[in-house]
């Protein structure tokens, strides 16, 4: 399959494509690192991409920003910025690119642990996370020419943790995770929350 990995420079994005990179095509695309450029929070960019690379089987979305913060110091600011980033962003990915997508391509997209283990300064992003989790399950059900969509929900991964000099006994390595994003890829599944090492 020929398949567009959206933030494909990141930690879990990188995981992703070298997963891929055995038995389909990967197309990277990211904010300022990859050939193809683009800004999720900017729909104009998402078309430009879309209009560059044309035609594929799959778009995978490892990127998405959102504040982590005491719920008690985000502004309506922060909370935009994370609605406009990870949530819409990864919304417009996927009403801008179903005439890119082959039929029964399907979409990937990255939502988080957060949406359903809350923790002190993750409101915001908890609110994005779930909200990936609902679109997923809706978008599924309009979706044209069998086209899947399906959201993974990373746990924290142990490279992430590692380098914010966290604990990273309970990290997940990014290769287990990128895992999930093939199983959602070559499976049959639609509208579903995509698991990583069975731990939901
Ligand atoms: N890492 C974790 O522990 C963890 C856990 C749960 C969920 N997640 C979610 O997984 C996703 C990826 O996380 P990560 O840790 O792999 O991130 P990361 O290492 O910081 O990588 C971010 C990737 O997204 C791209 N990017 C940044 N801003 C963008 C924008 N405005 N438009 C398009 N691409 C943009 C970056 O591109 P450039 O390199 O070109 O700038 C890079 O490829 C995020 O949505 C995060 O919330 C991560």
């Amino acid at each position: 399959m020929k398949v567009l990995v959206v933030g494909a420079t990141g930690t879990i994005g990188s995981a992703v494509a070298a997963a891929l990179s055995a038995r389909h095509e990967v197309i990277p695309a990211s904010h300022t690192k990859s050939a193809h450029k683009v800004d999720l929070a900017d729909p104009e960019s998402i078309r430009k991409m879309y209009q560059e690379v044309g035609r594929v089987d799959a778009v995978i979305c490892a990127a998405g920003e959102a504040k982590f913060a005491p719920l008690a110091s985000l502004t309506e600011d922060d909370f935009q910025f994370c609605l406009s980033n990870k949530l819409m962003g990864q919304v417009n990915l996927v009403r801008l690119g179903f005439d890119y997508v082959t039929d029964a391509g399907s979409f990937i997209l990255t939502g988080g642990v957060l949406a359903q283990h809350p923790m002190a300064g993750g409101a915001a992003i908890s609110l994005v996370n779930a909200g990936l989790e609902g679109f997923t399950r809706a978008a599924a059900l309009e979706a044209p020419r069998h086209i899947r969509v399906n959201v993974v929900s990373p746990p924290w991964v142990t490279e992430t943790l590692a380098a914010l000099g966290m604990d990273t006994s309970q990290g997940t390595p990014a290769a287990t995770v990128a895992r999930a994003y093939v199983r959602a890829l070559e499976g049959s599944g639609s509208g579903e929350v995509v698991a990583v090492g069975g731990d939901r």
